[in-house]
């Protein structure tokens, strides 16, 4: 166990589940104290009571700016500042092909994805810009870094987050605010309630299952000061999904070719 995050603040919205659970227990491991905030209260309260005192539950709606700046400043007010923001929280939207789906759940979908991610990124870059920097890590998707069919208003709102932490990054460099992304494929949480197998078999060139810990290491290095000079980014964490699909080893190859002959 190192101390990468020892004297530093941090915030997870979605830190009661998944990505965001793992994240908030590997930043209490390395040094960091933590708020946990999320919709959901009985996770959050009873991972941050299994945690002890370093590590705070907040109930907070990511899509709800005055929920958001409340955070902020609870943060602020128990530990004595701000130096990480972690907008993870997400939600997924309808997979139904498009012109048939009645996107229902496309004004929550932005609401909660994409303005929580915006209003989140200012709210703590707000605080960050008068105490010295920061780190800002928002969590896009590789649904939004590659095409393809649905969920369509997620991919969107993805792809959006992607966007928006470039052009923030520019926009706050000058306060010492680093902005950057983070892109999960193909994970098992809360979200991805449907067999992956069948999708990483085709899609990812590493096969091993992916898990919530590996993109918590990413995040670690986006939040600490290994990755200093690093803003404006987007970092799969995705078992090269986004690099394209598995080339398989050739059994019957072409006589000449570089594989003919091998097994
Ligand atoms: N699991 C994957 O493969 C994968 C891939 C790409 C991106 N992501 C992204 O990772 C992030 C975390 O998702 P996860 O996979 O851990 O799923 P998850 O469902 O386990 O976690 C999402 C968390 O966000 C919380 N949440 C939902 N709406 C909220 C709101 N309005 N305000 C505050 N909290 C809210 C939920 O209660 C939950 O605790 C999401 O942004 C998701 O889109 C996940």
């Amino acid at each position: 166990m190192g101390q990468e995050l020892a004297g530093k603040v941090a915030i997870v919205t979605g830190g009661a589940s998944g990505i965001g659970r793992a994240t908030v227990e590997l930043f209490a491991r390395e040094g960091a104290r933590v708020v946990v905030a999320d919709v959901s209260a009985d996770e959050g309260e009873a991972l941050a009571g299994g945690l002890g005192d370093a590590v705070a539950f907040k109930r907070t709606d990511v899509s709800d700016a005055d929920e958001v700046q409340a955070l902020v400043d609870f943060a602020v007010h128990r530990f004595g500042g701000l130096h990480v923001m972690c907008n993870n929280a997400g939600i997924s939207s309808s997979f139904r092909r498009f012109l048939r789906d009645d996107l229902r759940d496309y004004d929550r979908v932005m609401a909660v994805n994409l303005f929580g991610v915006i209003i989140g990124t200012q709210r703590a870059g707000r605080h960050m810009a008068e105490h010295g920097g920061g780190s800002i890590i928002n969590t896009s998707s590789i649904g939004g870094l590659t095409g393809g069919g649905p969920p369509i208003s997620y991919r969107t709102s993805k792809a959006a987050i992607a966007q928006f932490s470039r052009m923030v990054a520019t926009d706050v460099a000058e306060y010492g605010i680093r902005v950057n992304c983070i892109a999960p494929g193909h994970i098992a949480t809360g979200i991805t309630n449907y067999d992956l197998g069948p999708t990483i078999e085709v899609d990812q060139p590493l096969q091993r299952r992916g898990t919530t810990q590996d993109v918590a290491e990413a995040v670690l290095f986006l939040a600490s000061d290994r990755s200093a000079q690093i803003t404006g980014i987007t970092v799969p964490v995705d078992g090269g999904t986004v690099a394209g699909r598995p080339v398989r080893r050739m059994t019957a190859a072409p006589a000449g070719s570089e594989n003919a002959g091998s097994a």
